[in-house]
Parts: structure tokens; sequence; C-alpha cells
């Protein structure tokens, strides 16, 4: 399975070489990246979507506060204990932007 995907992702990334279009960026990351903090927020994170919609993001600590409070009001089980170390992996890994 995971060579049939490679071989599709192979085939393409081939077709796309000839082609003048936009730059591509890299897509998001499908998984969360290892880090400080990275159990907790797998285990409370991923219930609901998928790691995608984290890993596309970019934002700072008072953003990530927000929007982790948000969930955590619909359900994302982060133990009170947890909720500083989710705030920081996820500002450590996706904090704003870099040029
Ligand atoms: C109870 C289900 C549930 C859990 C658990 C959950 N989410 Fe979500 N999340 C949602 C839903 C539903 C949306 C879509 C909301 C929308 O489109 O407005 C969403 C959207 C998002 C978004 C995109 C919108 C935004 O605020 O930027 C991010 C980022 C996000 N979740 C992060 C997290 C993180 C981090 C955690 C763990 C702390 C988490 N989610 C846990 C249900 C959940």
């Amino acid at each position: 399975m995971a060579l049939v995907a490679g071989a599709l992702a192979l085939a393409v990334a081939a077709l796309g070489a000839g082609d003048a279009g936009p730059p591509r960026r890299p897509a998001y990351p499908a998984k969360l990246p290892p880090g400080e903090g990275h159990d907790a927020t797998e285990r409370a994170c991923l219930i609901c979507h998928s790691a995608m919609l984290i890993t596309q993001q970019h934002k700072d600590s008072t953003a990530w506060e927000k929007s982790v409070r948000q969930m955590e009001t619909w359900g994302a089980p982060v133990a009170p204990a947890e909720h500083a170390a989710v705030i920081g992996y996820l500002t450590q890994q996706f904090g704003p932007a870099k040029k």
C-alpha cells in the first residue's frame, strides 16, 4: 500500500516536472511532527479532524490559545495540566510564518 502511494506520488511528481505553472509549495504534513508536547496534542487534537487542519496554520501563542480554548469547549480532552504544553508545542511548531 505504501509502495503504491509512493509510486503514485512519483508519477504525479514526474507529470508536474515539465509544467511551467506557478511554483508549488510542499504539501502540508499530515502528521504532527515530534517535539515537546507532541503526545498530548496528538491525543487531544486528532479526534475530530486531521492533523492538516493544524499543520497548515501559523499562529502566535495568543491565537493558538484562542483556538485551543475553542476546541476545548467543543470537547478536546486537554487536561488542565497539559494545556500549557499543548500551546507551547503548537506555537513552537506552527508559529507565525517566517520569511
Ligand atoms: C470535538 C472535536 C474537535 C477536537 C477534539 C478538536 N477540534 Fe479543532 N476543529 C473542530 C471543528 C469542528 C473545526 C472546524 C471549525 C470551523 O470550521 O469553524 C475545527 C477547526 C480547527 C482549526 C481551524 C480553525 C482555526 O481555529 O484555526 C484548528 C487550527 C484546530 N481545529 C485545531 C485544533 C487543536 C489544536 C485541537 C486540540 C487542542 C483540536 N483542534 C481539537 C473540532 C475539534
